[in-house]
């Protein structure tokens, strides 16, 4: 058998850049209660969202995609043709042939990059991530852009109280480039598809139900590990820890898991679900996006990440900030 050659890979990958997409059209608890039997009062005080973004017909995946993968771009100061992977994770693509990945990229100026959709659920954006930092350790790709963007809007039944309060729409992307020093830690990641019904389209019907209580004890019991973990095989712990930026599904949520890993008093902790609302594979990046943005958090800042979701799945892991 013929030795074959051994791909060259960089030492590792950083974040180069960060981009957001919010859709224009505000929803606010109140618009809720006026055609629904819910209130600011149980939305605030269970979810802890006040308002979310709800996508107009024009604001699809592919514009949104683009307009965050484009801030991204700019952020990272690459022109597109230094990019040569493109991720675009997302749960909420009604139509999956062709995937989003090639158009993006195209629209975007990307030259005949690998590209492709990905769908692992609210964890899909940190999946991507952990996939393009792998490929550029192992020389498959130099820069990547990675996308999280979903228009939640499109497969819940915006009736439904229970899930209607909480889903929501946009796009957060990330620019990761090959680097001397590893700039964002292995991932962890892993999946309990023993509750595969637990968040999912059931034949037959055109929107997501959900097993909220279920969901909400799996993430407040199984998921503190897997924030350990990584922190562990990026060689920190929970005092080195500046910004933490989990998935966005419920503030509660939020809260207990920071509770639980015990980060010191001077962590930033990602709130943007307040606006935003539970936007699945964008939620990470738009958090991140919201912190820098704001101040509350600055470059060179280590993040811990995580996102979880329909599957069940789940992925985290640590980064430097840009
Ligand atoms: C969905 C979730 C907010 C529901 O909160 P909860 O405290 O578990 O509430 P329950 O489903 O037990 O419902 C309690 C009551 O509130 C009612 N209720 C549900 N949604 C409501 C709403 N929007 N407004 C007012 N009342 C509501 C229920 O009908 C129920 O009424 P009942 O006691 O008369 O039957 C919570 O379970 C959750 O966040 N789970 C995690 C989901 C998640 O993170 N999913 C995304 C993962 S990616």
């Amino acid at each position: 058998m013929t030795t074959l050659k051994r791909a060259q890979g960089a030492a590792g990958a950083r974040v180069l850049g960060l981009g957001a997409y919010r859709p224009r059209r505000r929803v606010t608890n109140a618009d809720l209660a006026e055609t629904m039997d819910t209130s600011d009062d149980w939305i605030q005080s269970r979810v802890g969202i006040a308002e979310r973004r709800w996508a107009e017909p024009d604001e699809t995946l592919i514009e949104m995609a683009v307009a965050a993968g484009g801030k991204a771009l700019a952020a990272s100061g690459l022109s597109p043709d230094a990019i040569d992977l493109v991720i675009v994770a997302s749960a909420s693509l009604r139509k999956p042939i062709p995937g989003m990945g090639p158009l993006v990229a195209h629209r975007l100026g990307v030259t005949r990059p690998g590209a492709f959709d990905l769908n692992a659920g609210c964890a899909g954006f940190c999946y991507a991530l952990g996939l393009a930092t792998d490929s550029i350790s192992a020389g498959s790709a130099r820069n990547a852009l990675v996308i999280g963007v979903e228009r939640l809007t499109d497969v819940t039944d915006l009736t439904d109280r229970g899930t209607a309060v909480i889903f929501a729409d946009g796009a957060g992307a990330m620019v990761v480039g090959a680097a001397d020093e590893p700039g964002i830690g292995p991932v962890v990641w892993g999946s309990d598809g023993d509750q595969h019904t637990a968040i999912s389209i059931p034949e037959g019907l055109p929107h997501m139900t959900m097993a909220g209580q279920a969901v909400y004890r799996w993430a407040t019991t199984k998921l503190t590990e897997t924030l350990l973990q990584a922190m562990e095989k990026a060689g920190v712990g929970p005092a080195d820890i500046d910004v933490f930026a989990p998935h966005q599904a419920n503030l509660r949520i939020v809260e207990s898991m920071a509770k639980k890993i015990g980060f010191p008093e001077s962590t930033v902790i990602a709130r943007d679900i307040i606006q935003a609302g539970n936007t699945s594979a964008a939620s990470v990046p738009l958090a991140l996006t919201a912190l820098l943005e704001s101040g509350e958090a600055k470059s060179g800042d280590t993040a811990l990440v995580l996102g979880y979701g329909a599957g069940l799945t789940f992925a985290g892991q640590v980064l430097n900030l840009p």
